[in-house]
């Protein structure tokens, strides 16, 4: 008579993936970077890369277009290699982490430049890479090459903390997400396995309300059926995030206001921008015509709008038409602050 006890990590490693592929193979999103389980395509890495860089920190509903514009753009690495900087910025500008869109230009040109206009193959060598970190070299060695590589986003660090019950608070979790998934990586299909987890997180194992009765990972899971299960994985506390304040110029001439390209280095470095002093922790006194909040990482900003007259004379900039301003490619703090000042005036 056999004893029915829980599943031990060995009868966990052994089926697996077989039972997370074979939901990726009934369940897998359709999307228009990915190639659909056992269609036998090759992907192309360009475009797996490019999804990646897009979709960390950002959602795939807001990336969908995004890419769609860009893939279209520039078809393949070589000709976005060759965009204009200011092209690619103002394109990506709406998805934020404009460091991530510099980035992006700079390992264009990299894989052109050093390697033929192929991206390396390997996870140590796509790291190598400008703006490629330890996920996006796992995730595009596994999706494009087919390499076994460790990947772990946010949705796989939920689905393992529950699966394993790892009580471990993040960013030290990420550790032992990746120690439990190791072993578990299959040597045939690394990449749909990499997809499924991230589909599986998104779409059953949710941060809210996780669907278990439909994951195909729940005989074996530690956290199903806990009334807990949302509190894994394991958040560390909350840090305060500061408030700060800047003031930004709208100067207007004839149906054009004037813009500022941003500094390279720094937040949003590289955009067009409205003209404007220092974000610091001092409230003005200057009285505005219209503010916003505005939430960045590490602290949320009140951007207020005071008209001036000039711009500052030495200042660099261009006179931009405001029937145009969608054309700008102002980041989304900016154009909350003109889209406020072009209701208030309309
Ligand atoms: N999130 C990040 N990369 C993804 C991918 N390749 N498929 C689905 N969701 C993702």
């Amino acid at each position: 008579m056999s004893v029915q006890t829980s599943a031990s990590d060995d009868d966990m490693a052994s089926d697996f993936a077989p039972r997370l592929l074979a939901w990726y193979d009934r369940a897998a999103r359709v999307l228009p970077w990915r190639i659909a389980p056992g269609s036998g395509e090759t992907p192309d890495p360009y475009r797996v890369w490019l999804a990646e860089v897009m979709l960390q920190q950002t959602t795939v509903a807001t990336v969908a277009g995004y890419f769609a514009r860009f893939t279209e753009r520039w078809p393949t690495v070589a000709d976005l290699a060759a965009a204009e900087d200011a092209d690619v910025m103002a394109a990506w500008a709406g998805l934020g982490y404009y460091a991530r869109a510099r980035n992006l230009l700079a390992c264009a040109r990299a894989v052109v430049a050093d390697h033929g206009g192929y991206f390396p193959d390997s996870e140590a060598a796509l790291r190598q890479l400008p703006g490629i970190g330890d996920y996006t070299a796992a995730s595009v060695a596994a999706i494009a090459f087919g390499r076994s590589a460790v990947v772990v986003d946010a949705n796989v660090e939920r689905l393992i903390a529950r699966h394993r019950l790892i009580e471990t608070p993040l960013p030290s979790a990420k550790r032992a997400v990746r120690a439990a998934l190791a072993p578990l990586v299959p040597a045939g299909r690394p990449g749909d396995f990499a997809q499924a987890l991230m589909d599986l997180g998104a779409t059953v194992c949710t941060p809210r309300n996780p669907a278990c009765a439909a994951c195909p990972l729940m005989a074996d899971c530690r956290a199903c059926g806990r009334s807990d299960i949302e509190r894994l994985p394991v958040k560390p506390p909350k840090k305060a995030r500061p408030q700060r304040h800047g003031l930004a110029h709208w100067i207007e001439r004839g149906g054009r206001i004037w813009l500022v390209r941003r500094p390279d280095k720094g937040m949003l470095g590289g955009m067009r921008a409205l003209p404007g002093g220092d974000w610091t922790d001092v409230r003005p006194t200057e009285s505005s015509i219209a503010e916003v909040d505005h939430g960045f990482t590490h602290f949320d900003l009140t951007l207020r709008l005071v008209l001036r007259e000039s711009p500052d004379a030495a200042a660099e900039g261009e006179w931009w038409p405001i029937s145009a301003l969608d054309a700008a490619g102002l980041p989304t703090l900016y154009r909350k602050l003109t889209d406020k000042m072009l209701e208030r005036d309309g």
